[in-house]
């Protein structure tokens, strides 16, 4: 019998439970046994699963499935730094930029990375014209900017001594509200590109070269520093070798906040909070390292979600921060479940024969709730629904998060009036941070990380790398000098038509 044989009875079990399962009802499921049995500690986390959908039937298959998969073995050659991301023969080493003693390349940028954050703090490093830098732009895409994004959004103080701005797309409104009211004079820009061969990224390092020069003249270059694991090409953009910070071929863009792509974090939010966040998801590694998988966090959470997808046929999930400092959180969700696991063939090239990553979406509470919430509380699709509380965001936020998983999962029966009928029964996960602080962060996405690690094992699928993004970009590049006025190449009819009259 191959493992994937194996795994498959399992599965199969599994579907068969959650078929049987269906009827019940969350709330007739619900007692303080299930609660104190489905709510898990991590890493200064409380992690409630008690409101998701799985029977007690179901957690069990579930678990027989994770054995059943080899979890276990795959966890340990992913800290073993074996070579699991298979496609691209790489290891996934991104959990150890969190470890005290990480190794000593790893220690030795890391210590870079400390020291460039200082200097230019203090002023050690500073503007051609020798005055402290104000700002900070990070120009960079994908996980480039969104691991970053999140991370200065949740932690930024309420008067830093260094503003951050981002510019990722490539239409130049984005540079242009990235920079505005900024003084290039006093401005840092980091170019951050694992490949450094992004079209977005290397057009708005272009914008940022010529309003450095403009302002500056002589001596911009001083204003450039680059995060990238292909230091060449760094230096062929004329950007000097001792600013240029490297990126390490196992760290995958949307893991990779915890590396040098997070360099402009650790300036402008200084070195004490970047490292209060990477001890934050160190602890969720050890977390899941060394927890047995029926209270282990990420592994339930994958567990809720394959029930779900899987047993129930729910295409979709929402994530709904109930705090306005995390409100990118389903934005960087989005690249790390979509881009691991929205996949369709297995690591060995095998189709996989059942439903894969779901779609992920969110905004925050509560202004979500007048948005998109009758659809969850009513519609005809059941989307489950992760709430993340912080307990520091006042009764107001946390009263909303409650009332809302409560209500979708208890309902409101109207028999005489069908349209203001809640069916209830919609499952949710709760967790709850202390605060919005850097170790909450810090776990927060590191949970979600290994949450998704474990789905791509149950799956069988290649979760780090993203194939699937490359012929899109091949298309793009072919197409921007027909746009330009050469010639239109071979595309189909509509395609064809669209481009002419864009020409026009
Ligand atoms: O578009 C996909 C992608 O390759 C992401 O995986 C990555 O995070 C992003 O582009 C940016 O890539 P780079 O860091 O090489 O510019």
């Amino acid at each position: 019998m191959t493992d994937w044989d194996v795994s498959e009875r399992a599965w199969l079990r599994l579907e068969a439970a959650a078929k049987a399962g269906r009827d019940a009802r969350l709330a007739d499921l619900m007692t303080p046994a299930r609660v104190r049995r489905l709510g898990v500690k991590a890493a200064g986390l409380w992690i409630d699963l008690s409101k998701q959908a799985f029977t007690d039937e179901g957690v069990r298959r579930g678990l027989d499935l994770v054995r059943d998969c080899d979890l276990e073995g795959r966890r340990a050659a992913m800290f073993r730094g074996e070579a699991i991301n298979v496609t691209e023969n790489r290891a996934v080493e991104h959990w150890r930029l969190r470890e005290s003693d990480p190794g000593p390349e790893m220690a030795a940028e890391r210590e870079r990375m400390r020291l460039f954050a200082d200097a230019v703090r203090t002023g050690a490093i500073h503007s051609a014209d020798g005055r402290k830098f104000k700002a900070i732009l990070h120009i960079g895409i994908g996980g480039s900017d969104l691991g970053p994004r999140l991370l200065w959004e949740a932690l930024r103080p309420e008067r830093g001594r260094i503003e951050l701005r981002f510019a990722a797309n490539v239409d130049p409104d984005a540079f242009a509200a990235a920079v505005r009211g900024l003084d290039p004079r006093r401005t840092l820009v980091i170019a951050v590109s694992k490949t450094f061969s992004t079209l977005e990224t290397l057009a708005n390092l272009g914008l940022a070269r010529a309003w450095l020069s403009n302002a500056i003249g002589e001596g911009a270059d001083r204003h450039l520093a680059a995060v990238s694991a292909e230091p060449e090409r760094c230096a062929r953009f004329g950007i000097a070798a001792d600013r240029v910070f490297p990126m390490l071929d196992s760290i995958g863009g949307r893991f990779s906040v915890w590396s040098a792509v997070g360099l402009s974090c650790a300036v402008a939010l200084g070195w004490r909070v970047f490292s209060g966040f990477l001890a934050g998801a160190h602890a969720m590694d050890r977390h899941f390292a060394t927890t047995s998988p029926e209270r282990n966090a990420p592994v339930l959470m994958a567990l809720a979600q394959v029930y779900n997808r899987n047993g129930l046929g729910r295409g979709a999930r929402a994530v709904i921060p109930y705090a306005e400092r995390l409100r990118l959180l389903p934005s960087w969700l989005q690249q790390l479940e979509m881009e691991s696991n929205g996949k369709r063939v297995r690591a060995d090239g095998s189709p996989c024969p059942r439903a894969t990553a779901p779609i992920v979406f969110g905004e925050p509470g509560t202004t979500s709730q007048h948005a998109f919430f009758q659809l969850l509380h009513q519609g005809t699709d059941v989307v489950p629904v992760d709430f993340v509380l912080a307990a520091d965001r006042g009764p107001a936020m946390l009263a909303n998060g409650l009332a809302q998983a409560e209500a979708l999962m208890l309902g409101q029966a109207d028999p005489k009036h069908p349209w203001k009928d809640f069916p209830g029964d919609r499952p949710s996960t709760t967790i709850l941070l202390k605060a919005v602080d850097p170790k909450s962060l810090g776990a927060l996405l590191a949970l979600y990380e290994h949450k998704t690690f474990v789905e791509g094992v149950l799956w069988g699928l290649d979760s780090f790398d993203q194939w699937g993004v490359e012929l899109g970009k091949t298309l793009a590049a072919r197409l921007i000098p027909e746009l330009e006025g050469e010639t239109t190449g071979a595309h189909d009819a509509s395609t064809v038509a669209l481009i002419e009259r864009l020409k026009r």
